[in-house]
């Protein structure tokens, strides 16, 4: 994905008071949010370290990277020559990548801390379905649903979609631009916030 919407979450919360932290992989076509920190990582487990040396003093912690589920389980020191194939070449062997959101919430159990949660969900169909089974899984309190059929929503300045609570609440986000849909999860975060203190 592109990170615009984890940028412009950034800003809007930046604009609202908060004190942030971008934790971003590839986002280099991207200006810098506004009134944020932004730390660069170049990998899912260097994210991960970064978000881990974070959570539990922060009282809200979004994922909106679309963060790689697997990786190649060996890496090249150098440059792989022509001509050397041979069947450790022919295919690459790939490893599952940690899931940081799941993580995060392992750890405010573990730590008795009360960050809410936020995470997203990009489905092809029963958008809605599957996206509440994933908050359940992730142990997250929020997930913004996007339905992406059809390659909607990754590298475009728009999003729609639903916002689901673990308390039940759902609200529907009209298609709009990045910065309409972070400020529309910046509200729920701050209604779940009141409701759960
Ligand atoms: N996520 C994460 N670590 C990963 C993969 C995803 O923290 N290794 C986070 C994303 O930032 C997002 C949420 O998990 O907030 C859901 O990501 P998504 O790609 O929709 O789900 P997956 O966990 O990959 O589940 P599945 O492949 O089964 O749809």
């Amino acid at each position: 994905s592109s990170g615009r919407q984890g940028f412009a979450l950034a800003e809007i919360a930046a604009q609202r008071g908060a004190e942030v932290t971008v934790v971003a992989g590839d986002t280099d076509c991207l200006a810098v949010p506004a009134g944020a920190e932004i730390v660069k990582v170049r990998s899912a487990r260097e994210m991960e370290a970064e978000i881990f040396a974070r959570d539990t003093q922060a009282d809200i912690i979004i994922m909106a990277a679309a963060v790689a589920d697997f990786r190649p389980e060996s890496e090249a020191a150098s440059k792989l020559k022509k001509g050397i194939a041979d069947d450790a070449l022919s295919s690459v062997q790939l490893v599952e990548n940690p899931d940081i959101l799941r993580g995060v919430a392992d750890r405010r159990r573990a730590h008795a801390t009360t960050a809410v949660i936020v995470g997203f969900a990009a489905e092809t169909d029963n958008a809605l379905e599957f996206g509440r089974a994933k908050l359940k899984r992730k142990g997250a309190d929020m997930l913004m649903v996007n339905s992406v059929s059809g390659g909607r929503v990754f590298g475009e300045s728009r999003n729609s979609g639903w916002i689901v609570g673990a308390d039940g609440t759902e609200i529907e986000v009209q298609d709009g631009s990045k910065y309409e849909v972070a400020v529309a999860i910046l509200d729920a975060v701050e209604t779940y916030q009141r409701a759960h203190c």
